[in-house]
């Protein structure tokens, strides 16, 4: 890897470990079907590691995975079979424009091929946005890529509207307001 593009790693890395510290998050637990929904614990990491790989194609950013060492209770939601086993993860990260806003961004949502299209992504989506709201943060925001229908319905049905295009990377760009706890 380049040295500027260390750098600017290093730096978001910083950026997102100060931030996230601060993100208020209810520990709930929920049952959906035979899964269980849970905030992220670092011992599941490697298991999203090797599930995100299968999914995407390409390994999940070492910054994220250096975050996530630190951060996965306040930033990862995941869905865990009855033996335990992670077949659905979704991941957050402080984007620098959004920092300002108080909006947490949802950058990974994965469902292991065997439990696809049951709902499961839909589900955790929303079991995220409960974890969240209530809390310090303003909104939620992801990105659905222009081409996939099924990230855009997932969003969608959690609950997230399209605000506007996204340019990086190209695809809409999704808010789903939050209440502020008192
Ligand atoms: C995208 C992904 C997370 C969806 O997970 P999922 O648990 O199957 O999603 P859901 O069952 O909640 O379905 C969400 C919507 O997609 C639709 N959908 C699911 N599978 C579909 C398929 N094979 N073809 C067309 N639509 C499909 C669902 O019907 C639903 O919309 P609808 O109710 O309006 O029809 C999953 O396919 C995945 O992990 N893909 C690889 C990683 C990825 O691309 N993530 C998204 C970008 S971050």
């Amino acid at each position: 890897m380049e040295m500027h593009h260390l750098t600017e790693h290093i730096r978001l890395w910083q950026m997102n470990q100060r931030a996230a510290r601060r993100v208020m998050r209810k520990p709930l637990t929920e049952q959906f079907g035979e899964l269980t929904f849970c905030p992220g614990q670092v011992k599941h990491l490697k298991e999203i590691q090797a599930l995100h790989l299968r999914l995407f194609k390409v390994p999940m950013l070492n910054w994220l995975v250096w975050l996530y060492r630190f951060r996965s209770p306040q930033l990862v939601s995941l869905a865990l079979d009855p033996h335990g086993k992670v077949v659905g993860y979704e991941c957050f990260m402080i984007n620098e424009s959004e920092l300002q806003a108080n909006i947490l961004h949802s950058v990974y949502v994965g469902v292991d091929e065997a439990y696809q299209g049951k709902g499961v992504a839909t589900a955790l989506r929303s079991y995220s946005i409960r974890t969240y709201d209530f809390g310090n943060l303003n909104a939620v925001s992801t990105v659905a890529g222009t081409n996939d229908i099924k990230a855009l319905r997932c969003a969608q049905k959690a609950g997230y509207a399209i605000e506007k295009a996204s340019l990086k990377p190209p695809g809409h760009y999704l808010v789903r307001r939050l209440t502020l706890g008192r």
